[in-house]
């Protein structure tokens, strides 16, 4: 039995301020959840100030992005090493903002599991077609060879990983999969990493939806079978409507 988490990406709001009030709030609301896995992700300002409010409590802490190389001439860049050092546990790779956005290829993103792999932190690897992809009926080969290329060379360690399904079509515009169009591509990345790395890592993996989550609409996503909890953007920023969203993975 896997144990769903719900993770809030808060991309790029809140000041430390902020931040610090609602990593209170959310702590305090889901003390009582140890039956799921619940992660903040606040922008890099915040990691600090967040984990030094969280500590000793279940809620965990997760960064946005992160560059593969240990140091270095990276102006800009933040190492793994440096997660770690303000008690990371989580790093999200690869989100569809960092693809389209910033030029983030599965080559880069690979770089970047191994390197979070390597430094104890868990990867949450983003996947997830266009609107312009899924209506020329290329949502699978998209997905899959996003979740090969991205996940090449990790073998049975991905069952340490989480994966996130999030179309691009549903972030942030309100307009969510629906728990049957989710399902189908959770299942088919699921029959991609047991054809990559087998049946136990497969089985283990956790594999996320995000992409427009509210409270309306957690609860039947998360009863999906191969659902395993969200990523979830807006509604994470508010802490009533995230710990809805955490009480709807049961
Ligand atoms: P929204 O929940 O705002 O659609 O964002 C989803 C997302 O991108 C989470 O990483």
């Amino acid at each position: 039995m896997r144990k769903k988490i719900v993770a809030g990406n808060w991309k790029m709001n809140k000041t430390v301020g902020e931040a610090v009030e609602l990593a209170l709030a959310v702590r305090d609301g889901c003390s009582d959840r140890s039956d799921v896995d619940v992660v903040v992700c606040p922008p890099f300002t915040a990691l600090k100030p967040v984990s030094d409010v969280i500590a000793n409590s279940p809620l965990k802490l997760g960064a946005q992005n992160m560059h593969a190389e240990k140091s270095g001439a990276f102006t800009g860049e933040i190492s793994p090493a440096m997660l770690r050092d303000v008690y990371c546990h989580y790093v999200i790779l690869g989100h569809s903002e960092r693809r389209s956005l910033f030029g983030e290829t599965d080559a880069v993103v690979n770089r970047k599991v191994k390197a979070a792999l390597e430094h104890h932190l868990i990867p949450i690897v983003c996947v997830g077609e266009t609107l312009e992809q899924r209506e020329a009926g290329q949502t699978e080969t998209i997905v899959r060879s996003q979740v090969e290329d991205s996940l090449e060379g990790i073998g049975e360690a991905v069952a340490r990983l989480v994966i996130a399904y999030e179309p691009v079509w549903a972030i942030g515009t309100g307009r969510n999969a629906t728990p049957e169009q989710a399902q189908e591509v959770h299942h088919l990345i699921r029959e991609v990493v047991r054809a990559m790395c087998g049946a136990a890592a497969a089985q283990a993996v956790r594999i996320q939806y995000g992409g427009s989550v509210k409270p309306s609409n957690a609860r039947e996503l998360f009863a999906k079978p191969d659902i395993d909890g969200g990523l979830i953007g807006g509604a994470s920023l508010e802490a009533p409507s995230f710990l809805e969203i955490v009480r709807a993975a049961v």
